[in-house]
């Protein structure tokens, strides 16, 4: 049997692909899948281009294999760099782009370069083992061409999946165990299936047997409807969490990134938001030395983060994509100021999620237990907050009622009640 072990960079999206492709291989009775390289006679690099650092470390990583192992290169870096992968590493097995993934048992036989975008990777529904927490792809690519952002070009252009499908293939993990669901898309709020949108998708998918919670990722500000907010406070199966990347504070900034909102805008959302979920967590990505990101603009930022008061964000330096419109800007934050607001603002926020986070201390919530080890069970509240639980035997896949008893600015700590 052919040993395959399969490695994976980037977001969720990236880790949901190679889930199927790990599924895909299992179906093949020739494959097996081992957990390291040494052990496996392929390696499947899953790679991700969103920032010139992620592109670093995949090409070290292919480079450190690529003498000794069959190795094949998926995923965005192979989307964007195609035939020029197979110049650099001249005896690499296969290059299989974003679109080919439902293809890579047969890709690992016969080797060669699969870029063509006639194709849709999330077609057929593969046989998946079943996680408590489990990711669905509900549409794949991007439309909105933020001028930073190399995703549109990798993921090509915005596809909805069939509403038949996801449901098929939620009821299928619901069958083998999966309790909560995270939705996947570059832009959730613009599903659309023959008139079928985002919430009214929502609607249908709560009713799936087996599922208690549904999450999704990411929504566009511009995109978020009141609709969406409604629906969300009308059915409790839906998560008290959005994910909604601000980027930057300063209006000037954001119509450079085309983000095609203000910040007055943002923040009327999250206002209606916070109206019509009470407690409803909120959190968001900050993009810092956007070209022309001046001292001003970036206090705009600190002001924004100080006026909303996220429970918590992922904070990301400005990394010049070619192809993208803002290469053709000058990259002209230095590389010390860039950290400087990094760190900046990565303090702030801790403070911040630490200060949210205390005064749950005392609180109860139910959880959901995703995993138990030694002795100590992790799982996640209805607001994607992480507690850890001690002395409990294996939970996992049940809910229960705990008490805070601790908080740290990442992740909280219960007692049960219940
Ligand atoms: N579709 C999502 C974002 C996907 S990329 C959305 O629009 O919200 C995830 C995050 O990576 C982005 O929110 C952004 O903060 C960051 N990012 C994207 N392009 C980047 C770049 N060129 N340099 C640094 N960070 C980037
Ligand atoms: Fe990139 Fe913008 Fe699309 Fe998000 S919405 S994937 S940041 S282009
Ligand atoms: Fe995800 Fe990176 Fe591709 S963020 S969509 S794996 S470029």
């Amino acid at each position: 049997m052919t040993k395959i072990y399969i490695h994976t960079f980037g977001c969720q999206m990236n880790e949901y692909d190679s889930e199927r492709m790990e599924a895909a291989v299992l179906e093949d009775s020739g494959f097996t899948l081992v957990r390291n390289e040494e052990d496996a006679d392929v390696i499947i690099v899953n790679t991700c281009s969103v920032r010139k650092h992620a592109e670093e470390r995949a090409m070290s990583y292919v480079g450190r294999h690529v003498k000794d192992k069959k190795v094949i290169i998926a995923g965005c870096m192979a989307q964007s760099l195609k035939k020029d992968l197979k110049r650099q590493f001249q005896n690499i097995h296969a290059i299989v782009g974003t679109f080919r993934f439902d293809e890579i048992a047969d890709i690992i036989k016969k080797g060669g370069i699969y870029t063509e975008e006639d194709h849709n990777a999330y077609s057929v529904n593969i046989k998946r083992a079943g996680k408590v927490r489990g990711f669905v792809a509900i549409m794949q690519g991007c439309d909105n061409f933020c001028s930073y952002c190399i995703v549109p070009y990798v993921r090509g252009r915005e596809k909805s999946r069939a509403f038949a499908e996801i449901r098929e293939e939620i009821e299928m993990l619901a069958k083998n165990g999966t309790k909560e669901i995270t939705l996947l898309g570059q832009n959730v709020n613009s599903y659309n299936d023959k008139g079928m949108n985002f919430p009214a998708l929502l609607k249908e998918l709560a009713k799936i047997d087996g599922i208690m919670r549904l999450r999704f990722m990411t929504s566009h500000p511009k995109d978020l409807s009141d609709e969406l907010i409604d629906t969300m406070a009308s059915d409790k199966k839906l998560c008290k969490h959005f994910h909604l990347p601000v980027q930057s504070g300063s209006d000037k900034i954001l119509k450079a990134m085309n983000r095609k909102y203000t910040t007055a805008n943002y923040t009327e959302k999250i206002n209606k938001i916070r109206r019509k979920i009470p407690g409803c967590a909120i959190t968001t990505d900050i993009l810092i030395g956007f070209p022309d990101e001046t001292d001003a603009d970036f206090q705009d930022t600190v002001r924004l983060l100080e006026n909303i008061r996220f429970d918590d964000a992922y904070v990301f330096k400005y990394s010049q994509r070619p192809g993208t419109a803002a290469a053709k800007m000058n990259d002209d934050v230095s590389e010390e100021n860039k950290k400087k607001r990094v760190n900046y603002i990565l303090d702030l926020q801790k403070k911040i999620s630490e200060d949210i986070n205390n005064k749950l201390t005392g609180s109860e919530a139910e959880v959901l237990v995703y995993s138990v080890r030694s002795g100590e069970a992790r799982a996640i509240t209805d607001t994607n907050k992480r507690v850890y639980i001690k002395g409990v035997e294996d939970l996992t896949g049940q809910t229960l009622m705990v008490k805070i008893v601790e908080a740290r600015a990442g992740a909280l700590t219960g007692g049960v009640i219940k």
